[in-house]
């Protein structure tokens, strides 16, 4: 059941996670199914609706960094309390921290992992319902598991709605693509899922960080479980339009593209143009909506473009590898902005 995110149903919503009922939300990222990250049986059948494994923890939402004392170990580390401090100037926002956790956080919220994965989300619904609630709530994107995140509440209710859940409608979201997750131990810090919040932007305000591209290996226990190489798929198999060739295309080919000035040299039977000049803000905004649409007009084949890795273009590579099934892999590693000077870092992020 889709509602406006009235007063009245902020704390409709409010007292169904109170009850442990599941609540579908807007985050500036994707939206949130979420649930009482401290009522397991409420986190269990966030869990049971999306088909998710108990091996794949959830983010837990939090209003304001005075929350954090109820899901995270304090004292921190003092080295990780240093970083957290750094970082934590991007909050609110599309940046979720790996933190040790709370011992009386349910471990069926962190599959049961000694951290948690922390985020203050900024988008105003979701602020308005963290502040109604009152305490922390868990949520993964709100779609089928292995599916593509949901960006809009016809996304979720298309999904979840024959469940029943209540999904607050906050309208398309802004970024468009899930947050970017650091863990902020060991010797320096780890990317586990890039996003808005870039690379280039984490390592200005925190130095060198380590980001090993390839997804884990199926099977394997993975760091950030979400970075298995499945994730983010259409049923539709997909493929970067530079890398087929033309004559061995099927008919029924749909194209998403960058720009409003690409040329086509085939006749395509579904054209998703994410963005008039190649902006990539948008195109990541855009990018899911429409392989959700496309996904749905029984193509043959999605072609995609692609971008460089630099900024957000990371984040959409990324999620494009995945969704072709590849995982991450070195093509992407070979345009990481990894030998930029400090001060060359700077100028790009401050122009960006
Ligand atoms: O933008 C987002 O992050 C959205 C909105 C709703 O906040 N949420 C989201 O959740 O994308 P989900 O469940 O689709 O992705 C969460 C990711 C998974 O890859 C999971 O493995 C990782 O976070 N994660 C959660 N807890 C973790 C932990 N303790 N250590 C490492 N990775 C963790
Ligand atoms: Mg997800």
């Amino acid at each position: 059941m889709i509602t406006a995110p009235t007063n009245d149903s902020i704390r409709e919503a409010a007292v169904q996670l109170s009850a442990g009922k599941v609540v579908a939300f807007p985050t500036e990222t994707v939206y949130g199914l979420g649930a009482d990250a401290f009522n397991a049986s409420a986190v269990a059948k966030v869990f049971e609706l999306k088909g998710r494994p108990a091996t794949n923890p959830l983010i837990v939402h939090i209003a304001s960094v005075e929350d954090l004392a109820k899901v995270a170990l304090l004292p921190l580390p003092l080295t990780i309390e240093e970083r957290l401090w750094k970082v934590s100037a991007l909050w609110p926002g599309p940046l979720s921290v790996v933190l040790p956790a709370a011992p009386q956080l349910p471990a069926i919220v962190r599959a049961g992992l000694p951290t948690v994965a922390v985020r203050i989300p900024s988008h105003s619904a979701a602020r308005r319902l963290l502040a109604e609630f009152g305490g922390a709530i868990a949520a993964p994107s709100a779609n089928i598991s292995n599916y593509v995140s949901a960006t809009t509440a016809q996304h979720v209710e298309e999904a979840f709605g024959p469940a029943g859940i209540m999904v607050l409608d906050g309208g398309p979201c802004r970024v468009g693509m899930e947050s970017t997750i650091i863990s902020l131990d060991g010797e320096n810090p780890r990317l586990l899922r890039p996003g808005s919040v870039s690379l280039e932007q984490l390592q200005l305000l925190l130095g060198p960080i380590d980001f090993r591209i390839s997804a884990d290996p199926e099977g394997s226990p993975a760091i950030s479980p979400g970075r298995l190489s499945s994730h983010y798929a259409p049923r539709t198999p997909i493929a970067f339009a530079d890398s087929v060739e033309r004559e061995r295309l099927p008919q029924r080919v749909g194209l998403i593209a960058f720009s409003e000035q690409r040329l086509h040299s085939f006749d395509y039977a579904a054209i998703d143009t994410l963005s008039s000049c190649a902006d990539y803000d948008e195109v990541a905004r855009n990018l899911f909506a429409a392989m959700r649409r496309q996904d749905r007009l029984g193509l043959e084949l999605i072609l995609v473009d692609r971008c460089g890795a630099a900024g957000i273009g990371l984040a959409i590579m990324d999620r494009l590898k995945r969704a072709m099934g590849q995982g991450a892999s070195a093509a992407i590693v070979d345009q990481l902005p990894r030998t930029r000077s400090q001060g060359e870092l700077r100028r790009e992020v401050g122009n960006g």
